[in-house]
Protein backbone atom coordinates (compact mmCIF):
# COMPACT_ATOMS: atom_id res chain seq x y z
CA UNK A 1 0.00 0.00 0.00
CA UNK A 2 1.29 3.37 -0.80
CA UNK A 3 2.29 6.15 1.48
CA UNK A 4 2.33 9.50 0.40
CA UNK A 5 5.17 12.37 1.87
CA UNK A 6 4.38 16.12 0.77
CA UNK A 7 7.43 16.93 -1.54
CA UNK A 8 6.41 20.61 -2.80
CA UNK A 9 3.88 23.17 -3.59
CA UNK A 10 3.09 23.35 -7.26
CA UNK A 11 4.33 26.97 -7.25
CA UNK A 12 7.25 26.01 -6.24
CA UNK A 13 7.78 23.62 -9.27
CA UNK A 14 7.36 25.54 -12.36
CA UNK A 15 6.46 24.24 -15.94
CA UNK A 16 10.09 22.39 -17.71
CA UNK A 17 11.43 22.85 -14.47
CA UNK A 18 13.20 20.05 -12.45
CA UNK A 19 14.31 20.15 -8.78
CA UNK A 20 15.38 17.42 -5.99
CA UNK A 21 14.03 16.67 -2.75
CA UNK A 22 15.13 14.31 -0.10
CA UNK A 23 12.22 12.27 1.33
CA UNK A 24 12.26 8.98 3.21
CA UNK A 25 15.85 8.64 2.96
CA UNK A 26 15.63 8.67 -1.20
CA UNK A 27 17.08 11.69 -3.19
CA UNK A 28 13.71 12.55 -5.84
CA UNK A 29 13.61 13.93 -8.81
CA UNK A 30 10.38 15.90 -9.13
CA UNK A 31 9.72 17.05 -12.80
CA UNK A 32 6.41 19.52 -14.32
CA UNK A 33 6.21 18.70 -17.85
CA UNK A 34 3.60 20.93 -19.42
CA UNK A 35 1.73 20.83 -16.27
CA UNK A 36 2.28 16.83 -15.55
CA UNK A 37 4.19 16.26 -12.28
CA UNK A 38 6.53 13.34 -12.56
CA UNK A 39 8.70 11.74 -10.03
CA UNK A 40 11.79 9.45 -10.41
CA UNK A 41 14.46 8.29 -8.08
CA UNK A 42 17.09 11.13 -8.67
CA UNK A 43 20.00 8.71 -9.80
CA UNK A 44 21.10 8.11 -13.34
CA UNK A 45 21.61 4.39 -13.94
CA UNK A 46 25.17 4.99 -15.31
CA UNK A 47 27.20 5.95 -12.48
CA UNK A 48 24.35 6.81 -9.81
CA UNK A 49 24.91 10.45 -9.97
CA UNK A 50 22.36 12.93 -9.77
CA UNK A 51 19.99 13.77 -12.60
CA UNK A 52 18.47 17.47 -11.30
CA UNK A 53 20.90 19.67 -12.97
CA UNK A 54 20.58 18.21 -16.05
CA UNK A 55 19.33 19.80 -19.29
CA UNK A 56 15.61 19.69 -19.59
CA UNK A 57 14.44 19.79 -23.22
CA UNK A 58 10.92 18.90 -23.28
CA UNK A 59 10.25 15.66 -21.33
CA UNK A 60 14.16 14.83 -22.32
CA UNK A 61 16.56 15.29 -19.40
CA UNK A 62 20.17 14.76 -19.93
CA UNK A 63 22.62 13.56 -17.50
CA UNK A 64 25.05 16.45 -16.59
CA UNK A 65 28.04 14.02 -16.17
CA UNK A 66 28.07 12.00 -18.96
CA UNK A 67 25.11 12.47 -21.38
CA UNK A 68 23.02 9.65 -20.38
CA UNK A 69 19.40 10.70 -21.69
CA UNK A 70 15.64 9.18 -19.96
CA UNK A 71 12.13 10.32 -21.00
CA UNK A 72 10.85 11.90 -17.76
CA UNK A 73 7.38 11.08 -19.01
CA UNK A 74 7.79 6.88 -18.07
CA UNK A 75 11.27 7.43 -16.94
CA UNK A 76 12.59 5.11 -20.12
CA UNK A 77 15.96 5.50 -21.09
CA UNK A 78 16.72 7.24 -24.41
CA UNK A 79 20.53 6.52 -24.70
CA UNK A 80 20.62 3.74 -23.98
CA UNK A 81 18.10 2.60 -24.01
CA UNK A 82 18.39 -0.28 -21.23
CA UNK A 83 18.62 2.81 -18.66
CA UNK A 84 15.22 3.54 -16.98
CA UNK A 85 14.86 5.53 -13.77
CA UNK A 86 12.80 4.15 -10.59
CA UNK A 87 8.87 5.83 -10.79
CA UNK A 88 7.02 7.01 -8.15
CA UNK A 89 2.92 8.06 -7.71
CA UNK A 90 2.29 11.41 -7.65
CA UNK A 91 -0.88 13.07 -6.56
CA UNK A 92 -1.48 16.40 -6.61
CA UNK A 93 -3.85 17.98 -3.65
CA UNK A 94 -4.80 21.28 -3.21
CA UNK A 95 -1.86 22.51 -4.70
CA UNK A 96 0.70 20.27 -2.97
CA UNK A 97 2.63 17.72 -4.76
CA UNK A 98 2.28 14.15 -2.57
CA UNK A 99 5.03 11.48 -3.43
CA UNK A 100 4.50 7.93 -2.73
CA UNK A 101 6.31 4.82 -1.15
CA UNK A 102 5.81 1.30 -1.19
CA UNK A 103 7.46 -1.21 0.83
CA UNK A 104 10.11 -0.66 3.36
CA UNK A 105 10.24 2.69 2.12
CA UNK A 106 6.39 3.63 3.24
CA UNK A 107 7.05 3.02 7.32
CA UNK A 108 9.85 5.84 7.29
CA UNK A 109 9.27 9.30 8.29
CA UNK A 110 8.87 11.45 5.30
S1 LIG B 1 26.35 9.42 -14.24
FE1 LIG B 1 24.80 10.02 -15.61
S2 LIG B 1 25.69 9.71 -17.56
FE2 LIG B 1 27.23 9.11 -16.18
Amino acid sequence: MLSFCRAASLDDLWRGEIKSIRLRGREVLLANLEGDIMAFENRCGHKGLPLDHGDLAGCIVTCPAHGWQYDLSTGQGINPERARLKRFAVQVVANEILVGFDGEEADAAC
